[in-house]
C-alpha cells in the first residue's frame, strides 16, 4: 500500500472505530460483533506501525494506554473547579429557591440531574480532539492525567458532528459501576490484593496509576455535567449538554427542566427511591438555574456558585433480620462482634454482614436475635446496623449476652477499664492473634514479605511457623512439600524472605507489632533509641522523654521486652540478621527538614539515592516520587531527567546539590 492509499484507510479506519466505540459505549446499541471490531482495530494498528509518520495519540488504537512510568504535573484550571453547597432537606431547597427567586425573580427555570459518585475530572477540547484532562486537585490546580483518561472508551478523543466551539472545557465525574466495581475487586481477592472499599476509592486509586496501560484494564466510565467557554452555542446548560451528546459525550438521560419547585420535589423523592435501582451510585440530586445570563446574575461565593445547590440523600438504608453474631479475634486479641444477617441489596451489592462495633455498641442498640433491623452503608466495605425495628419483635426475645470466653481458644476475656473492646489475653495461644501477628508482621509497610494470608494460615496450620522468627528457617524443601507451593512459588517465597533482612530497624520496630507502636512512633522510637539494645534497656522515663511516646506506648513496650516469648522472638529474628539498629549519625539528626518535600532526580557522588532518601527522612523531610507544586526542592545530581526538568521550571522549583543538601542538614 502507498502512502496516500495508508492515509485514507487509517482515515476510514479510525473513523468507522469511532463510530462503533459511540454505539457502544454511549448508545449501548452495537452494529457489529465483538470479533468484527476487533478485525478493524487490528487493521488500522498494523497500518499505524507500517506508516508511523500517521499516527496520532487520538487515534482509537490509543486507548490501550502505555507502559510508561511518568509523573502527573499539575497545572493551574482556568476556570476555577468549585463545589456545591449541600442540602438535607426539602426546607434547605425551598430557602435556597427563595434566595434565587429574591435576586432574579421569577422568569428562569431549574435543571434538575443526578449527583454522581465519583471523581471529577475536567475535559479540554480544542480542534474537535482531546487535549488535556485535569482532575479537580484544590480547585485551582489540578493533576493532569491526560494519558490515564484517554483509556476510558467512553471519553470521546474526537468529537463527533462539526458544530463544536473551537475550544471549550467540559467537566464530568468517572465513576465505576457497580458491576465493574465487584469483578475488579474479584481479581484483587484471588490475586491476594487489598480490595476498594467502595466504587468511588477505586476510581481514584485507578486515576492516579502512573501506569495508564492499567487504567485501560479497569473498568471507568465518565457522564459529563458542566460545559464552559467562550463561544459554546448555546447560552444555557440543558441546551448545551444536549448538544454535547450529540458531540459523542455521555450525558445520561436522567436530566429534566423544571419551571416549579414541587415538581422538582417529586423528582428528587422519585430518585430517592430509583437510585436503589441504579448500576452506579448516585449521592444526591443536583440543582442547577439554567440560562448563563441569570446564572452570571446569581454569581459565586467564595466557595460555590449560588445558582446552584446539592441535595444529599441519606445514606442508603435497608431492612434486615439478624440471624446470628459471630466474633472475630483480631491480632491484638481485640474481639469483634460481626452480625450475619439475612442477605439483602444493599447500594448495588448483596449484604450478608455487618458491624456490631463492641459491646457497648450492642447494648445500646439493644439488639436481639431474629431481630429486624436497618443496615446503613458509609464508606466502609462492611456496612453497620444502625437501628431496630422494635415494632417488630417478637415478645419472647432475650436480651444480647456477649460472651466472655474467646471463640478461638476459650479463654476468659478481659476488658480494660475505658476501652470498649474485650480481649483474648492468650497472646501466644490464640490461633488468630498468632496468625495476624505473623500477617502484620509481613505487611507492606513493615517487612514486606510478598505472600497471601492464606499462605501464612497454611504455614501455621502445618506447624512450620509459630512466630515471625520461623519464617527464616523456612526451607525451600519444606515449601515444595505443600500443595499450594510449586517451584517458583517456593523460590519466590524464600528469596523474599531473604531480602527482609535489609529492611531498615524502623520498619523492623513497626513489624514487632508492639501494641500501640504504629509506623511513625515505630520511626521515632527507632531514631531516638538507635539500636534494639537500647530500646529494650530503657526504662519508663526513658522511653517517655521519645517524642510521641506517651505512658500508654512506654508501658506497652516495656510488658513486650518483659515477656520471655516476645524476648525469644526477638532472639530469633537478631540470629536471622535482621536490622536491629542503626547508624547513631543518621539517628541523632533532627527535624532540620520538617515540613519541606523532596524529590530526587539523577545519580550523586558520595551517597546513593536511597541514603538520600533515608537522610531527608531522619530529618524530618518528606520524599516524593514526583514533582508538583507542594515539591520544596529538587536534588539533583548527574543526569536528572528532561521532564523533571521541565516541570521544575514551570513550577519555579529551586534544584539542590548534594553539597548543598548535606549543608541543610548539618549539625
Ligand atoms: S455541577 C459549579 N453536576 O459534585 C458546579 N456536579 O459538590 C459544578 N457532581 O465537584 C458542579 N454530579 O464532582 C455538578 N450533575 C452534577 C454532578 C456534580 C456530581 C460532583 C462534582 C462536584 C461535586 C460538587
Amino acid at each position: 500500500m502507498d502512502k496516500a492509499a495508508a492515509d485514507k484507510r487509517i482515515k476510514e479506519l479510525r473513523e468507522a472505530l469511532r463510530h462503533h466505540n459511540y454505539r457502544y459505549y454511549i448508545l449501548s446499541q452495537p452494529e457489529i460483533t465483538d470479533f468484527e471490531y476487533d478485525i478493524l482495530m487490528n487493521e488500522l494498528q498494523a497500518l499505524e506501525k507500517e506508516f508511523p509518520a500517521f499516527s496520532d495519540v487520538n487515534s482509537p488504537s490509543q486507548r490501550v494506554g502505555s507502559d510508561l512510568n511518568r509523573e502527573f504535573l499539575q497545572v493551574a484550571h482556568k476556570y476555577p473547579m468549585l463545589s456545591l453547597s449541600n442540602t438535607y432537606t426539602e426546607e434547605e431547597v425551598l430557602e435556597f429557591d427563595a434566595r434565587v427567586r429574591k435576586l432574579i425573580g421569577d422568569d428562569f427555570e431549574y435543571v434538575a440531574e443526578l449527583k454522581y459518585d465519583g471523581v471529577a475530572i475536567g475535559l479540554s477540547y480544542e480542534n474537535s480532539s482531546l487535549v488535556q484532562a485535569v482532575t479537580r486537585g484544590d480547585g485551582l490546580r489540578g493533576d493532569v492525567v491526560t494519558d490515564n483518561v484517554r483509556t476510558i472508551r467512553s471519553i470521546p478523543l474526537v468529537l463527533r458532528g462539526k458544530d463544536h466551539p473551537q475550544s471549550f472545557e467540559i467537566r464530568g465525574e468517572i465513576f465505576m459501576s457497580h458491576e465493574g466495581f465487584g469483578r475488579l475487586n474479584e481479581q484483587r481477592q484471588a490475586a491476594g490484593e487489598d480490595v476498594f472499599a467502595n466504587p468511588r476509592n477505586a476510581t481514584a486509586g485507578t486515576l492516579k496509576l502512573q501506569n495508564s496501560s492499567l487504567v485501560a484494564k479497569r473498568p471507568l466510565d465518565c457522564f459529563l455535567y458542566h460545559m464552559l467557554g467562550e463561544n459554546l452555542p448555546f447560552s444555557s446548560h440543558f441546551e448545551n449538554l444536549t448538544a454535547a451528546r450529540e458531540w459523542g459525550f455521555k450525558i445520561p438521560g436522567y436530566i429534566r427542566k423544571f419551571e416549579n419547585i414541587q415538581d422538582l420535589f417529586t423528582y428528587i423523592r422519585d430518585w430517592e427511591e430509583r437510585r436503589k435501582g441504579l448500576p452506579f451510585d448516585i449521592d444526591g440530586i443536583v440543582i442547577k438555574v439554567n440560562r448563563y445570563d441569570r446564572q452570571e446574575q446569581l454569581g459565586f461565593t467564595a466557595k460555590s456558585p449560588r445558582w446552584a445547590i446539592a441535595y444529599k440523600f441519606k445514606a442508603e438504608q435497608a431492612v434486615s433480620r439478624l440471624l446470628s453474631v459471630d466474633f472475630q479475634v483480631g491480632r491484638t486479641g481485640a474481639v469483634t462482634p460481626v452480625a450475619n444477617l439475612e442477605p439483602v441489596q444493599l447500594a448495588g451489592t448483596i449484604v450478608k454482614r455487618a458491624s456490631l462495633h463492641n459491646a457497648d455498641q450492642i447494648k445500646l442498640l439493644d439488639i436481639r436475635l431474629g431481630d429486624e433491623v436497618y443496615v446503613e452503608k458509609g464508606g466502609d466495605i462492611i456496612p453497620k446496623i444502625v437501628g431496630i425495628n422494635l415494632a417488630s419483635r417478637d415478645g419472647d426475645s432475650a436480651a444480647f449476652v456477649f460472651i466472655d470466653s474467646c471463640p478461638e481458644c476459650g479463654t476468659q476475656l478481659v476488658r480494660t477499664e475505658g476501652e470498649a473492646a474485650h480481649y483474648c489475653p492468650n497472646e501466644y495461644g490464640c490461633p488468630p492473634q498468632i496468625r495476624g501477628r505473623i500477617e502484620h508482621f509481613i505487611s507492606r509497610k513493615a517487612m514486606d514479605i510478598g505472600t497471601a494470608e492464606a499462605t501464612i494460615e497454611q504455614l501455621f496450620n502445618v506447624g512450620l511457623i509459630q512466630d515471625a522468627g520461623d519464617l527464616y528457617s523456612l526451607r525451600k524443601e519444606d515449601l515444595l512439600r505443600l500443595e499450594r507451593f510449586a517451584e517458583k512459588s517456593a523460590s519466590n517465597l524464600i528469596d523474599s524472605i531473604d531480602n527482609s533482612r535489609d529492611v531498615p530497624f524502623e520498619r523492623v520496630l513497626f513489624a514487632l507489632g508492639i501494641r500501640y507502636v504504629g509506623e511513625t512512633v515505630a520511626k521515632k522510637l527507632a531514631r531516638h533509641f538507635s539500636s534494639v539494645d537500647r530500646l529494650r534497656s530503657a526504662d519508663y522515663e526513658a522511653l517517655v522523654a521519645a517524642d510521641e511516646v506517651g505512658e500508654r506506648i512506654a508501658e506497652s513496650i516495656i510488658q513486650f521486652f518483659n515477656d520471655p516469648k516476645s524476648r525469644h522472638l526477638m532472639d530469633k529474628l537478631e540470629f536471622a540478621g535482621l536490622q536491629f539498629s542503626m547508624d547513631p549519625e543518621q539517628a541523632k539528626t533532627g527535624n532540620k527538614l520538617e515540613g519541606l518535600t523532596f524529590v530526587i532526580s539523577g545519580s550523586f557522588e558520595t551517597h546513593s539515592r536511597d541514603e538520600l532518601k533515608q537522610l531527608i527522612e531522619a530529618n524530618g523531610g518528606k520524599n516524593a516520587g514526583s514533582i508538583s507544586s507542594r515539591t520544596d526542592y529538587l536534588l539533583g545530581g548527574e543526569g536528572i531527567g528532561p521532564s523533571k526538568l521541565k516541570k521544575v521550571e514551570t513550577l519555579d522549583i529551586p534544584i539542590i546539590s548534594e553539597d548543598e543538601f548535606l549543608v541543610m542538614i548539618r549539625p
